[in-house]
């Protein structure tokens, strides 16, 4: 029998708006594999209490980033797509794992040394040096077979995977072990400022940050003004022409073209042509998701119904991989 391998992945909803890195980082692989993949999606508004949060402006986030897991293609109706503080389960696994994770070993993270190095230790919390083991809990309660995620949370996969084989060998099998599936560089999004940097939420200017969710005629103006270099040349380098190597990685996600084909199509034309048809193609990409997102935006108590569905179907699985867990450590049933 061939059974369809389970998938999970997360984002934090820590901006009114995603960004073309969010977008074609995570969002287009996550729509594609959804097809063969029994797929699931959060909402990880837990992970983005670790820093400060204003209550109002976190809920709204948390509409606005499922509004536009929808509008950019994942269905509700064939993933789970749910707001993980919907599903009490993760915070209890949360707590159970973290009595079978060393303190040496979760300090090793190297996202939480920088994070707290960047904060200082009055506004490094508890909750941000756990973060890795409630990622874990997400992973884990749902028999997770494989996590496509950002370089950056490579490390935090490879903790589950720890944290699941230590269980298993402890307490007998209960969890699948998850592999990591790492985005490819050909979807690694930079700042069109800065294109050494990833095009981020955070970055100083948002000059070179393209908002899904902004006007497009915004979004246009900001890819016309991309830094290229003055060779004139279409050319892939990501080292000697970070600039035009990054418009060429946005234009290539969006058409399917390889390097190779935007290099032929654009061969002795100036970056002016070359600008415009990545401005036409992303243009053309964003409009109708953009549309939808703030379709859904409209009617946030249908919204909300759905997240509410998916949410009592993630409970169920949820539930009863915390069940078998609960027995396995030997917590008294309550009777
Ligand atoms: N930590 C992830 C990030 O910042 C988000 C996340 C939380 C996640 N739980 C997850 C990703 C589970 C994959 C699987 O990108």
């Amino acid at each position: 029998m061939v059974t369809t391998e389970r998938l999970y992945s997360g984002m934090q909803p820590s901006a009114d708006s995603l960004q073309a890195g969010n977008y074609i980082g995570a969002l287009l692989p996550w729509r594609r594999m959804q097809a063969e993949y029994d797929a699931f999606f959060s909402v990880v508004d837990l992970h983005a209490i670790t820093v400060p949060q204003d209550p109002a402006e976190l809920r709204e986030k948390t509409r606005r980033t499922a509004a536009q897991y929808i509008a950019a293609g994942i269905e509700p109706s064939k993933s789970t797509l749910y707001v993980q503080s919907h599903v009490k389960a993760h915070t209890e696994l949360a707590w159970i794992l973290s009595t079978i994770t060393g303190f040496g070993e979760a300090g090793r993270m190297t996202q939480f040394k920088d994070k707290s190095q960047r904060f200082g230790e009055s506004a490094t919390s508890v909750g941000l040096f756990t973060y890795p083991v409630l990622m874990a809990a997400d992973i884990l309660l749902y028999q997770t077979d494989v996590v496509p995620v950002g370089d950056d949370q490579k490390q935090h996969v490879e903790l589950t995977r720890d944290l699941a084989e230590r269980f298993n060998a402890r307490f007998g099998k209960t969890f699948v072990v998850p592999k990591p599936v790492i985005a490819a560089e050909a979807a690694r999004i930079y700042d069109l400022q800065n294109p050494t940097s990833k095009m981020s939420k955070s970055a100083e200017s948002h000059a070179g940050v393209l908002w899904l969710l902004d006007d497009v005629s915004v979004t246009a103006k900001k890819i016309m003004r991309a830094v290229t270099d003055s060779d004139g040349v279409v050319r892939y380098d990501r080292e000697a022409k970070p600039g035009v190597a990054n418009l060429m990685t946005i234009y290539g996600a969006l058409t399917g073209s390889t390097h190779a084909a935007i290099e032929d199509e654009f061969a002795g034309r100036g970056y002016g042509d070359f600008k415009k048809a990545v401005r036409d193609a992303v243009v053309a990409e964003f409009e109708p998701v953009r549309a939808k997102a703030l379709e859904l935006l409209d009617d946030p108590a249908e919204l909300d119904r759905v997240l509410a569905v998916n949410a009592g179907k993630a409970e169920e699985v949820a539930e009863r991989t915390l069940t078998d867990v609960r027995d396995r450590i030997g917590l008294l049933r309550r009777g």
